[in-house]
């Protein structure tokens, strides 16, 4: 898979360089892109900003070095996401679905956000997606951008060692995942519960289930409509 991401705060990325991410760019597995908007900007200032149209706090992306930036990375088998708290909600199966294409391109606005022509546009060229990491607002699209790639690129067939891992853990199966515990068998007068030293699979499996159940009926109702 190969993402590239458009920012004029490229030092964000920088974190992609450690951890499972980072391991998985040594290994040729992600090819990754950091690409810095004012490099598409043709003025002194390296101007990226305007006051908006119709008045308003705040400045707006100006579309010229976003068409630039777009035309230089994309073809059309890319599929382009431009986070905005304006998005349709992210989700593990949007992530999924992502984890699935060759080629993923993230445009990061900032301030009151990109030139909406910019989003027109690029959809005559590629595939493209308004997402939101959630309903808060963030100061821009770096931060919902590496969440959306870490949760997306661990999906990728090799990015995590255990792949069995990947089947129980929260929203896979609509719940949330059941409570792991590990050795010593009793820490600070908390037992671990008896069932999880039984041996006994059937019993595991059964007690595990409804610890999903009762955990997702408990802090996120929503998820059982
Ligand atoms: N930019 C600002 N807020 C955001 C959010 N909630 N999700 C995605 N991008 C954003």
């Amino acid at each position: 898979m190969r993402i590239d991401i458009v920012t004029i705060f490229p030092e964000f990325f920088s974190v992609l360089d450690v951890s499972l991410l980072g391991k998985a760019r040594q290994s040729g597995l992600l090819e990754l892109g950091v690409h810095d908007l004012r490099d598409f900007t043709h003025d002194r200032h390296r101007t990226v900003d305007d006051t908006p149209y119709g008045g308003g706090a705040g400045m707006v992306m100006k579309p010229e070095p976003w068409g630039e930036a777009l035309d230089a990375l994309i073809t059309p088998a890319s599929t382009v996401i431009f986070p905005s708290p304006a998005g349709e909600r992210f989700t593990q199966s949007i992530a999924r679905e992502l984890a699935e294409h060759p080629h993923l391109v993230f445009g990061c606005g900032r301030y009151e956000g990109i030139d909406q022509r910019v989003v027109e546009n690029t959809a005559g060229l590629a595939a493209v997606r308004e997402i939101s990491l959630g309903d808060y607002v963030l100061n821009g699209g770096e931060v919902a951008s590496l969440a959306m790639i870490e949760a997306i690129a661990r999906l990728v067939p090799g990015m995590v060692g255990n792949p069995e891992s990947l089947d129980e853990e929260s929203h896979e199966d609509g719940l949330l995942e059941y409570p792991s515990y590990t050795k010593p068998a009793v820490w600070r007068g908390h037992e671990v519960p008896p069932v999880l030293l039984s041996g006994n699979h059937g019993a595991i499996a059964a007690w595990r289930h409804e610890q999903q159940v009762q955990r997702t009926r408990r802090v996120r109702p929503d998820l059982l409509d």
